[in-house]
């Protein structure tokens, strides 16, 4: 890593995010350019990382964005997302959320059950308006990934299989209030293997060559995001790849292809720094106590995620005084931790570490758990650093339960 942490801790201190945008950008071209000579949008999935310089960086390169509330949809227009260029997935949408996103007038809803389309029909009715929509289909495939961030089974809440999509797409073609111009689905994230979407994608293909042949045109093809990345040492699947087995599965339709990558840009452009507190021994096992915890990052804790740690070197250290640790936070939760039997040098307090491929999915599924305020998170990009996201206060935290009601007792002037 080629970046003086020092200063920038100075700076800003930590637990600290720090975001390379020049390889985000970079990947975000790589996968770009595979699917060269084919119409397609790139619609970032924001779930990976919210963060508006983000999505605003994905936005000027030409990418869309894949969102899963309205609060995404809104970050994504806030951050100048071309509203033609924006999905609202997810499934649990609440009649406001559908009536804003329709009122948005953004591309399109994806939708996941029969009675989430009759809600959008009926909202879209209301504001005598039609919904583009796209349904997502779940394909039954196995996608070979943690089960927690595996989407494409029957057994998972989402999607509808493939016969109820069919009557889905008969009903919504009759309606005056729907129009279904996509077709969608996303068997899992993480994916390292291609066979699992090759499968998926011939599915969906053949779903979309049988509604052709009732005189319902799709015009959208989304296969949703999942293309996974180098943590420690997996062999991931080549964006060129990846592109050709679902140009060979739509062969023939004219159709614009969507995907939906998050992690595939964010992860390995973060970085989540974090300062040693102190070392102890417990019974002979080493522990390094670090000022960062599970609520900043709770991947390890949730998935037994894997994540690089370093320690940044102060001079050469001989190998043979290296020995292995736990890395653990402060939080009162043995599950708090970012790795275990991790090879480190002797530490002293204020030193810093470094979390590798924290960019996705880091400071997203963070939370205030234990009252910790939220890490602030910097860009670096053309080789300078900005704060993309100030640290939270203690204040920040306590000022909505400060000024909800102004009849209890527990108000401002009290505390
Ligand atoms: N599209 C849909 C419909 C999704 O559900 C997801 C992720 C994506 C796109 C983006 O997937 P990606 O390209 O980032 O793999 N918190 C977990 C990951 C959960 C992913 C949920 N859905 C983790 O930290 O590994």
């Amino acid at each position: 890593m080629n970046i003086n942490l020092n200063s920038l801790v100075q700076k800003y201190d930590t637990p600290l995010y720090l975001y390379d945008f020049d390889y985000i950008e970079a990947r975000y071209a790589e996968l770009k350019e595979a699917f060269e000579g084919h119409k397609s949008l790139i619609s970032y999935a924001v779930k990976a990382n919210s963060n508006l310089s983000v999505i605003r960086h994905l936005a000027s390169k030409g990418a869309g964005a894949d969102c899963v509330s309205i609060g995404e949809v809104k970050r994504a227009l806030r951050a100048g997302v071309a509203k033609y260029k924006i999905i609202f997935s997810g499934v649990g949408k609440r009649d406001e959320e559908i009536k804003e996103a329709l009122e948005s007038d953004i591309l399109m809803l994806n939708l996941e059950s029969e009675a989430e389309m009759k809600r959008v029909e009926l909202v879209a009715k209301e504001l005598g308006k039609e919904a583009r929509i796209s349904i997502r289909v779940n394909p039954n495939i196995d996608p070979k990934t943690h089960p927690y961030i595996s989407t494409g089974l029957h057994e998972n809440k989402f999607g509808v299989e493939i016969n109820m999509a069919k009557r889905m797409y008969i009903y919504a073609k009759k309606s005056d209030y729907l129009d279904p111009i996509g077709i969608h689905f996303h068997i899992g994230s993480q994916l390292t293997e291609l066979n699992p979407i090759k499968e998926s994608c011939e599915i969906v293909a053949d779903l979309v060559r049988n509604l052709k042949a009732i005189g319902i045109e799709i015009k959208f093809f989304d296969v949703g995001g999942g293309l996974g990345v180098v943590y420690r040492d997996e062999i991931t699947i080549d964006p060129r790849a990846y592109a050709s087995v679902i140009f060979a599965a739509v062969k023939g339709l004219d159709l614009t292809i969507i995907c939906e990558p998050g992690r595939y840009m964010l992860t390995n452009s973060g970085y989540f720094i974090t300062k040693v507190l102190y070392e102890k021994i417990n019974d002979g096992k080493r522990f390094v106590i670090v000022d960062g915890a599970m609520n900043d990052l709770i991947r390890p804790s949730l998935y037994d995620a894997y994540h690089k740690i370093e320690a940044i070197s102060k001079g050469s250290i001989d190998s043979s005084e290296y020995t292995e640790a736990d890395v653990v936070g402060p939080i009162c939760e043995s599950g708090d931790f970012f790795g275990k039997d991790i090879s480190l040098p002797p530490l002293e307090h204020n030193d810093l570490l470094v979390i590798y491929s924290a960019g996705a999915y880091g400071f997203t599924m963070s939370s205030n758990y234990n009252t910790r305020g939220r890490s602030a998170e910097v860009a670096l990009f053309n080789g300078a650093d900005h704060c993309i996201r100030k640290r939270e206060s203690f204040e920040d935290q306590i000022e909505l339960e400060l000024s909800c009601d102004s009849s209890w007792q527990m108000t401002k002037n009290d505390i």
